[in-house]
């Protein structure tokens, strides 16, 4: 993070007349920007959601230069493009922290015989679930795979998404995984938006090691992570009873540590088996699910700077009953985040604001936290919380302005979005 003084004159854009919630912590010195004759440093004041009202942001090229107060600043310099707000809040660009965005073919089908009672575990031992999407998406190009999440991806871009996190996992053989890591890379230079892969490739265990789970996880550590180690800043693995056990997790997180890659977790989903306390203990980025969480765990998360990602959209899609310990979470101070999961299997779901909208509704977060939980604390899972998350001097130039009152009206609607424009590092559109 910058921290030195800097002068108007490093300034492209001034953003002025806006109210901002910067989502930043209380107590952050948010503005190092000194003159010859004023030192405009100021400490944000401790109200709800870090927010600065008449505000003024200086951008120069991709980065937030300054903040200041509006009624602060001297006369600006000509030449300084402006952008007046007319007094509409500002947050920083949301970030969705953990999809499954890219995949192939879709599984309406299974939907439907689940809602006439066949459960999640039933479907997924009966060769279908997470295999199914395995044999459509093999059987697509990286280009069909970049042209059908292209469509998802503009969905959560039209709602002020700058960050997206999208893993692999559908492929599980050495080249389809990189397929999948390829086409997420891909999306990420055809649009106007920062993705982070995640290589999933311990997410079932595939047809060719049907019965050899172990055998499987040393190909996952001794081939496909090493292979795919450039296409992926962490190694994702699913913990669970139809899934790896915890001991081939372990193995999964350190051969990412051997790597120099971060690692997280889908952990305690459908039954507790205590990977989350783990996974903190060896210095995971987040653990990701959690209903089946303990009180213990939250204690043992809290001695890290691990995020507790909560999903409503699997939630809500596979009719869970036990909700993520939030109160618990909350006690201990474990940073909370919230996601889409977008899958097309628990979780077909392409709208950020309304996961916000559900873990206020569903799981007893308050709206602040709902936005912490799609900004700073989403940036922090993804280990980006020095450059994105939060509007600070030094963090990169991707906010959102938004038709709303007040910050809590972003995620108070349903099915209603109000961003009106996106600025992507340094670059401001009208929404979509
Ligand atoms: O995050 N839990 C495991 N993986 C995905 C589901 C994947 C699928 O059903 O295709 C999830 O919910
Ligand atoms: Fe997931």
């Amino acid at each position: 993070m910058e921290s030195a003084a800097v002068t108007f004159a490093k300034t492209d854009a001034v953003f002025h007349n806006f109210r901002v919630a910067t989502m930043a912590k209380p107590g952050t010195n948010l503005c190092p920007l000194k003159t010859n004759d004023h030192d405009y440093s100021f400490q944000l004041p401790v109200s709800g959601y870090g927010a600065v009202e008449k505000c003024s942001l200086g951008v120069k090229g991709s980065t937030i230069s300054w903040i200041a107060p509006t009624a602060s600043l001297p006369i600006l310099p000509s030449g300084i493009e402006m952008i007046d707000g007319q007094g509409r809040w500002l947050t920083p660009g949301l970030i969705d922290c953990h999809t499954h965005l890219v995949y192939g073919g879709n599984r309406a089908g299974e939907w439907e015989a689940r809602l006439t009672g066949v459960s999640y575990e039933e479907i997924a031992r009966q060769g279908g679930g997470i295999l199914s999407s395995v044999r459509s998406t093999r059987a697509e190009s990286t280009e069909q795979l970049v042209k059908s999440a292209a469509k998802r991806l503009n969905r959560l871009m039209s709602e002020g998404v700058t960050t997206v996190e999208i893993k692999s996992g559908y492929g599980l053989d050495l080249e389809s995984e990189i397929k999948m890591l390829e086409a997420a890379k891909q999306l990420g230079e055809q649009h106007d938006i920062n993705v982070v892969g995640t290589l999933l490739a311990a997410h079932a265990v595939p047809p060719e090691f049907k019965g050899r789970p172990d055998e499987y996880i040393d190909h996952v550590c001794d081939q496909i992570i090493p292979a795919a180690k450039d296409l992926c800043s962490a190694v994702d693995v699913f913990c669970e009873s139809i899934a790896f056990d915890v001991a081939q997790s372990k193995r999964v997180f350190e051969a990412a540590q051997k790597h120099g890659l971060g690692f997280k977790v889908h952990g305690e989903q459908l039954t507790h088996t205590g990977i989350s306390a783990l996974a903190a203990e060896m210095g995971a980025l987040s653990a990701d699910h959690l209903e089946y969480l303990s009180e213990q765990d939250c204690e043992a998360m809290a001695k890290t700077n691990i995020v507790a990602t909560v999903l409503p959209g699997a939630f809500y899609c596979l009719k869970e009953t036990q909700k993520p310990p939030i109160a618990a979470l909350r006690a201990a101070g474990v940073p909370i985040a919230v996601a889409t999961d977008c899958n097309p299997g628990s979780s077909p779901v392409t709208s950020l604001l309304l996961m916000a909208n559900m873990a206020c509704n569903l799981f007893g977060l308050t709206p602040e936290e709902a936005l912490i939980a799609i900004t700073r604390n989403a940036a922090q899972a993804l280990g980006l919380q020095d450059q994105v998350g939060t509007i600070e001097p030094g963090k990169r130039a991707d906010f959102v302005a938004w038709d709303v009152d007040s910050p809590a009206e972003i995620v108070y609607g349903v099915g209603h979005n109000p961003c009106i424009a996106v600025c992507r590092g340094g670059s401001y559109v009208a929404a979509i």
